[in-house]
């Protein structure tokens, strides 16, 4: 459990859109620097790439996002992992191809005062679940998948795998018609007890703001493929 769970839930929040947080031409440049940037991962299994936004690629660039996203959510530290070279990390780009199951960001130590996450939408169609449950330990991924459960011997970095939010929240069963249209990639079984707080319909360049603890998941809704950036932070 994070020790400063009391200081958490006095910043905590609802989850905030602000439309047309960025204009085209900033997202032409997020675009264009997210194509430069080297690649991280490549996840086969989840069809998912990521790229870091490595501070100092373009200085200009670094101080206008971080000043838009302090006019919203005011001081704050980032809480992305450092590189190897213990560069900071302004914000991950993820390309994905299918929809990521349920999981929570709370992060990699349980001694950080986390705050809150962003997501910015580079691609036009697609959605995001945010459940109103929460989870103030590491970032874990939520299954009850076996084989994933069995992953114990992870990397720094990795989320943990759990079950354990089947206990937490009840067993209430999972709204039928929630599950069908928007989370058709994860069993219902999976989702007992949760409840949705809000679904961020993807829309070019707006901001999704919320709580490092909710958990969330990307809808089914999938065209192709989708490019989001999203920046984790703490106090
Ligand atoms: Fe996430």
């Amino acid at each position: 459990m994070n020790i400063n769970i009391d200081k958490i839930r006095k910043t905590e929040s609802s989850p905030k859109i602000i439309r047309n947080f960025i204009n085209n031409d900033r997202i032409n440049d997020l675009l264009s620097l997210y194509e430069k940037l080297p690649l991280t991962v490549h996840n086969k299994k989840q069809n998912v790439k990521k790229k870091r936004w490595i501070s100092g690629f373009n200085k200009e660039m670094d101080k206008w996002y971080f000043d838009e996203l302090k006019k919203i959510i005011g001081e704050f530290k980032m809480d992305n992992l450092l590189t190897e070279n213990n560069e900071e990390i302004l914000g991950l780009f993820q390309e994905s191809y299918s929809p990521i199951g349920l999981h929570v960001d709370s992060g990699f130590d349980n001694t950080n005062f986390i705050y809150k996450q962003t997501l910015i939408p580079l691609t036009p169609f697609g959605s995001t679940v945010i459940f109103k449950n929460k989870f103030y330990k590491g970032s874990t991924n939520f299954t009850i998948d076996k084989d994933e459960l069995s992953k114990t011997n992870l990397k720094y970095g990795q989320n943990s795998r759990s079950s354990e939010h089947l206990q937490l929240y009840g067993d209430k069963p999972f709204d039928n018609k929630i599950h069908k249209e928007f989370l058709a990639h994860e069993k219902i079984e999976n989702l007992s007890g949760l409840e949705v707080e809000c679904i961020f319909q993807w829309e070019v360049g707006s901001l999704l703001v919320f709580d490092r603890s909710h958990l969330h998941a990307s809808s089914s809704q999938i065209k192709d493929k989708k490019i989001g950036l999203t920046t984790f932070t703490k106090k």
